[in-house]
Formats: C-alpha cells, sequence, structure tokens
C-alpha cells in the first residue's frame, strides 16, 4: 500500500518507520527518490522500476514545482492526475508518495531562497527558460533534504536537468548517488512526456519531427558539427508546423558546445514547438568516428 505524505514532518516521520520496518539492519536498508511532476507515464514506470532494483525503500514525490515555470508557461494547465497517478505507484510498489501543497514547500514563495544555475543553466532550454534551472535545483535540493535518500533517479530525456542535478550535488555536498535511466519512447520514437498529452492527433504526427531531426543529425556526425547540425535544420525547415527552439551539439562529458573538429561523444539537443506544445529531445552522438 502507497503511503501518501503530504507535510515535511510526517515524511520524515514515515521515513524512519519505513527504515525500521525494512529488515534486520534497519539503517543498511537503502531509500530511493523518484522526483516527479506526476501525470505518470511508462517513462516514470522505468524510473520507478530502476529505483525498486536499487533500494529497500522507493518514494515518489509528485509536485508540479510553480518555481520552474515561467509566467506566461503552462503551470496551470499542466495535467494533474493523482488518482490515476496512485494507481500507477500502487501498481509498481512504491512505498509512499511525497505530495505536498504549494504552501508546504513554499511558506512564502515571493521571497524564496533560491539554488542558482549559474552560467550552464543559461543555454539551450536556459536561454528560452530564463528561469526553470534555478527552480529546478531548488525543488531538487528541498526534496533531497526532506527525504535525504541513497539515490535520486532521474530520466535522460531531460539532459540538461540531469547534468546540472548532478553538478548541483557535486558542488553542494549532498551526500546521495544520482542514477540515469535512458529516454522511454513511444512504438515510432516520440520521447515520452507527461507534455505529450497536449497534442492533438495531427500534432502528434508532426511530433516527430524532434526525433527525425535528431535521426539526421546522428547520420552526418561523422562529417562533422557543422555538417551534423545543417542536416538536423533541414528535417525542420521542411515541417512548417514544427517550430525549432535549438537544435546543438555539446561535449557529453562536459555540455560544452562543440566546435566543427570535434571529434568523440557528443549530445545532440533539439526544442521545438508543435502548436502550443513544447517539446524536448536528445540523442548521444559519436562525432567524426
Ligand atoms: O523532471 C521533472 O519532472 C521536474 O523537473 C522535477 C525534477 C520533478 C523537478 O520539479
Amino acid at each position: 500500500m502507497t503511503r501518501i505524505l503530504r507535510t515535511v514532518t510526517e515524511t520524515r516521520a514515515a521515513i524512519a518507520e519505513l527504515a525500521a520496518r525494512a529488515g534486520a539492519e534497519p539503517d543498511k536498508a537503502r531509500l530511493a527518490l523518484v522526483p516527479t511532476m506526476g501525470a505518470l507515464h511508462d517513462g516514470h514506470r522505468a524510473l520507478i522500476r530502476l529505483a525498486r532494483e536499487r533500494a529497500e525503500i522507493v518514494i515518489v514525490s509528485i509536485f508540479v514545482n510553480p518555481l520552474q515555470f515561467a509566467p506566461d508557461e503552462d503551470l496551470d494547465r499542466y495535467p494533474r492526475t493523482p488518482e490515476a497517478d496512485l494507481a500507477v505507484l500502487e501498481a509498481e510498489g512504491v512505498h509512499a508518495a511525497f505530495m505536498p501543497a504549494v504552501a508546504e514547500m513554499y511558506p512564502d514563495l515571493e521571497h524564496v531562497t533560491t539554488v542558482s544555475a549559474g552560467e550552464a543553466g543559461r543555454i539551450l532550454e536556459g536561454e528560452y527558460r530564463p528561469t526553470h534551472f534555478d527552480g529546478v535545483l531548488t525543488v531538487v535540493a528541498k526534496l533531497f533534504n526532506i527525504i535525504r535518500p541513497d539515490i535520486a533517479v532521474f530520466g535522460e530525456k531531460d539532459a540538461q536537468q540531469l547534468a546540472l542535478v548532478r553538478r548541483m550535488v557535486r558542488d553542494l555536498d549532498f551526500p546521495l548517488e544520482i542514477v540515469a535511466h535512458p529516454i522511454v519512447r513511444e512504438a515510432d520514437g516520440l520521447a515520452r512526456s507527461s507534455r505529450n498529452a497536449y497534442l492533438g492527433e495531427e500534432e502528434r504526427g508532426i511530433a516527430l519531427t524532434l526525433k527525425r531531426a535528431l535521426d539526421a543529425v546522428e547520420a552526418a556526425a561523422p562529417r562533422g558539427r557543422d555538417d551534423a547540425i545543417a542536416a538536423g535544420r533541414a528535417v525542420y525547415d521542411a515541417q512548417a508546423l514544427a517550430s525549432m527552439d535549438y537544435l546543438e551539439l555539446v561535449d557529453a562529458a562536459t555540455f560544452a558546445p562543440i566546435d566543427d573538429t570535434f571529434a568523440g561523444e557528443a549530445l545532440a539537443l533539439t526544442a521545438a514547438r508543435i502548436g502550443t506544445t513544447r517539446l524536448i529531445d536528445n540523442r548521444p552522438v559519436a562525432m567524426r568516428h
């Protein structure tokens, strides 16, 4: 039975109880956190299953974090499906769901102390969503402090988020391990996302443009960065109903932009708007191999 936890105080007490019940050596029971904003899909199920493999106790947080949405973004219409989410957690054997109200997480939202993602938070996604990563890191830091997990599982679809969370853990000395799960895709290759629920039938087909642009980047990668980006852009140019925000290649190890001479493991990242829905995707690419 998945326990529902709404406050920080009850969460800390519940974690102590779960750890005590977890086996012969309670102090050794590993605790995994899967942070989410709900509207759970197969991608989240995969994160939860990985968490269950890696830890005795699994907690999933469900919190649509207002700090990571700009005023003109989709905070109000972001899908909220708590009953269906709880059914997923129950079926996946999750021990507890942390589902706080906004006032519990941010008693004074207007004057909250925040974590800064710095320069790396202002490129790529950050160029289009300038306050987004400060909001993400702030809520993730709070979740780490409230739940104190041994591991936290994140999806690779949000590759820049993953890189910034890893860096925050290193820079601020959070005592936990970050575990990444590969992107989970639909049968036709569309990356799973809670925002796919916004897509109409025709838009759902057009959404594949992101994947096709990444296919083109990958195919042209042996010719170097500039040709690869040009090949990906050509895919967007041929689809008027997909409006590209960015298509970029970064060094997979450092997240720094690469130049045309780069050889080695890169990451191709893209974001595009299909109607009013903004989607992201990425792909590891071997450059000039
Ligand atoms: O990836 C998400 O769903 C969110 O950005 C996260 C990590 C749960 C923080 O709100």
